[in-house]
């Protein structure tokens, strides 16, 4: 045993001869013929490949790509069963709508604690193997004080980041006015232990602007930090009502007008877009181009969920941004990484400055520009997480 005064000693790894390196640099985000020192679970060095310090361990990239970690800030794993035939109605015309919700809550009440852990753990390494070293997760399929206190308990242990949807859809069989008082009340009490963010989806068919604004005003007192879904399936109130909070991200964003597009540009929200939902459920997507232009700052994230979106690849997203929503590689790639880590308000994630949290994706491929370039192609070598390879 180790005494406190006698910590073990890390290892340390340089991974060296990487073709293109990105992120490790605040001047220069793509770096040529580099090299990444990672020490016990944080990056120590990042530079040349030529001056790269000796370390314990020397690892040969190959000439390949590495990049930060992905951060995936929109998730909903606490969940059982699965929609594959309402996916398959929608593909043959039927619209998608927030009610869907309500048969996911269905099967989650009726899963054990240890079910809806073994779905989040599954998805996390799910995500891992592809990539994304950083995950935020929603409760909203409980909807009871018990099952919310549980989702978002069970989450609290498997990923990094965790936040409270009591307010995902009012469950079957309840008074609204009665439902957004036990989720400001009694439900929040329970909740707040085990969150950092509290979240709404302000949608017609879900929660209007009154309650959206009294459920974040509640809960920003139980000290937690305002998201928001908003004007996902249509123009609404959302985007106004985030900045308005000051909260840390505006998810969905496809629907905006120029007033939303300006308001978020002179805010701090992020809005963080999410290609996968727009391609599950054929909406169009959202206009990447005209928030970048008009100096919003943009993250990309899957929301992987059994109902809008059942894919946890944020390459897949990186890719449909490219190909759909008018982003570079470049943007899509930043979006997916250090966007991401803005809409969660870290700093030691989504880049690989020295200092960063050691979360490292080596990628089969030269360039980034392979993300969006080979779509559906798995192009992950290695995952490094915390300094551990995954
Ligand atoms: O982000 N918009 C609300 N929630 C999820 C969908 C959840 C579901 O359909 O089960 C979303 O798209
Ligand atoms: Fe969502």
């Amino acid at each position: 045993m180790h005494g406190p005064s006698e910590p073990e000693a890390s290892v340390s790894i340089v991974i060296t001869n990487i073709g293109e390196l990105v992120g490790a640099d605040e001047e220069r985000w793509l770096m040529r013929d580099a090299a990444l020192v990672i020490d016990g679970d944080r990056i120590a060095w990042a530079g040349s490949a030529a001056e790269a310090p000796a370390a314990d361990e020397v690892y040969d990239a190959g000439g390949r790509a590495v990049l930060p970690g992905f951060v995936d800030s929109h998730a909903h794993l606490v969940f059982a069963g699965e929609r594959a035939e309402e996916f398959a109605a929608r593909m043959s015309g039927r619209p998608y709508a927030a009610g869907g919700i309500r048969t996911t809550v269905a099967k989650t009440r009726a899963a054990s604690d240890e079910e809806l852990g073994a779905n989040v753990r599954r998805l996390v390494a799910e995500m891992a193997r592809q990539g994304t070293t950083t995950v935020e997760c929603k409760s909203g399929y409980g909807l009871t004080v018990a099952d919310e206190e549980r989702a978002v308990r069970i989450a609290a242990g498997l990923v990094d980041e965790v936040t409270y949807l009591g307010a995902h859809v009012v469950p079957a069989g309840s008074d609204p006015d009665e439902y957004v008082r036990l989720v400001t009340g009694e439900m929040l009490r329970a909740c707040a232990p085990y969150a950092r963010w509290i979240d709404v989806f302000c949608e017609r068919g879900a929660f209007d602007a009154d309650q959206t604004r009294e459920i974040l005003t509640a809960g920003r007192d139980a000290g937690l930090v305002p998201r928001l879904h908003a004007n996902q399936l249509g123009h609404g109130p959302g985007v106004q009502i985030a900045v308005e909070y000051g909260a840390a991200s505006a998810d969905h964003c496809t629907f905006l007008s120029d007033a939303d597009v300006t308001a978020l540009a002179d805010s701090e929200t992020v809005a963080t877009l999410l290609p996968g939902v727009e391609f599950s459920t054929r909406q169009p997507y959202p206009d990447a181009r005209r928030l970048i232009d008009a100096g919003v700052s943009v993250a990309l994230a899957t929301d992987c969920n059994p109902g809008s979106c059942y894919t946890s690849s944020m390459a897949f997203c990186v890719a449909v941004a490219v190909r759909e929503m008018r982003m570079t590689p470049e943007e899509a790639v930043r979006a997916a990484t250090e966007g991401g880590a803005r809409a969660l308000r870290r700093t030691d994630v989504g880049h690989l400055r020295p200092g960063a949290r050691a979360d490292v994706l080596l990628l089969d491929a030269p360039s980034h520009i392979h993300l969006a370039y080979r779509p559906g192609v798995p192009q992950v070598a290695k995952v490094w997480r915390a300094g551990l390879l995954v």
